[in-house]
């Protein structure tokens, strides 16, 4: 798209609702490409740091593959392995990082980390995920409900559980992207004030609503899809036992779900905790769509990577 190339991917709040549906639509004809063995190399030559501060699976290996199969190339750097680990600026890291690469990603803590990276660098910065947002898992989500239903405007998503990245990225993308979101958390726990003050101002112009509510069966109340992620976050691990106890009525499962549409659908950034924030009936039951959500990753970043690098 014109006025994409060169740009940051920090955040879905960055990308108009127009910029957003390109990326998801260039998602689905990438996967087109890539099923039907089309060679499609618009990055040859070019190269991809990968900065990890965290573990990863999904964001890992669709970053690197997704690099290849576009004609690039991709290096994994773990935080511990480079010089930032000892100490040297994430600004001096910038400066040099974008004398010899064409684009970084970087998962991190602080998503200011995030944003200081792209400040310092001339390259394209994308947010591999912060403790603010995970934009990549969000866009791949969207090109998933879109696959599945054939629309997006006028759905209803339905997010139970934590007040983490994972409902910040998908509540701003549905909010530009005219998709009805209710979120249900216990007290204490509920998404950031401000990340739900934007997103309110996108859903009037869109047309949508966001509902920030206590009650799970409330926020499920004819939703078409259920999202769940994990109670405790990487970084949060310590407070995996006393998590336990404040989420123990936010267990996304069969009964739960009755309060949904009956073709609803069940989604999870992965990985999970089954038995905790979801039941193994319904992650692995007939309306879990979880595993063409983990491939999906590929396709929207490879769109991601085409359209800014
Ligand atoms: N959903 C996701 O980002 O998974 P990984 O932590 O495995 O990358
Ligand atoms: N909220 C989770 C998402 C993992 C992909 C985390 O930050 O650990």
């Amino acid at each position: 798209a014109q006025g994409l190339k060169g740009r940051d991917f920090l955040g879905l709040v960055d990308y108009q609702p127009d910029e957003i549906r390109y990326l998801i639509d260039l998602a689905v004809e990438l996967k087109r490409k890539q099923k039907s063995g089309e060679v499609y190399q618009p990055l040859k030559g070019k190269t991809l740091g990968m900065i990890f501060e965290k573990s990863s699976t999904r964001t890992r290996v669709s970053f690197e593959v997704g690099m290849f199969q576009l004609g690039g190339h991709g290096l994994f750097l773990s935080k511990n392995d480079i010089q930032m680990g000892r100490g040297e600026t994430i600004r001096d890291t910038a400066q040099t990082l974008s004398r010899y690469l064409d684009g970084i990603i970087i998962r991190t803590f602080g998503h200011r980390n995030v944003v200081e990276l792209a400040r310092g660098a001339t390259i394209p910065v994308i947010n591999a995920l912060s403790d603010q947002s995970h934009p990549c898992q969000a866009l791949a989500d969207y090109q998933t409900i879109l696959e599945h239903k054939g629309k997006l405007e006028g759905l209803k998503v339905a997010y139970i559980g934590d007040g983490n990245n994972m409902v910040h990225s998908l509540m701003i993308g549905a909010s530009k992207l005219g998709i009805h979101f209710a979120s249900a958390s216990p007290e204490g726990y509920e998404p950031d004030a401000n990340q739900v003050k934007l997103a309110r101002e996108f859903a009037e112009q869109s047309g949508s609503r966001v509902d920030i509510v206590r009650d799970a069966r409330e926020a499920v109340e004819g939703a078409d899809i259920i999202y769940t992620d994990v109670w405790a976050s990487m970084g949060f691990e310590a407070e995996q036992k006393e998590r336990e106890r404040a989420f123990k009525n936010y267990q996304v499962n069969e009964e739960l779900a009755k309060h949904a549409k009956s073709d609803y659908l069940f989604m999870h950034c992965l990985p999970a905790h089954r038995g905790e924030e979801v039941s193994e009936g319904v992650i692995d039951g007939p309306h879990s769509i979880i595993f063409d959500e983990a491939e999906n990753r590929l396709h929207a970043q490879k769109a991601v990577m085409a359209a800014i690098m």
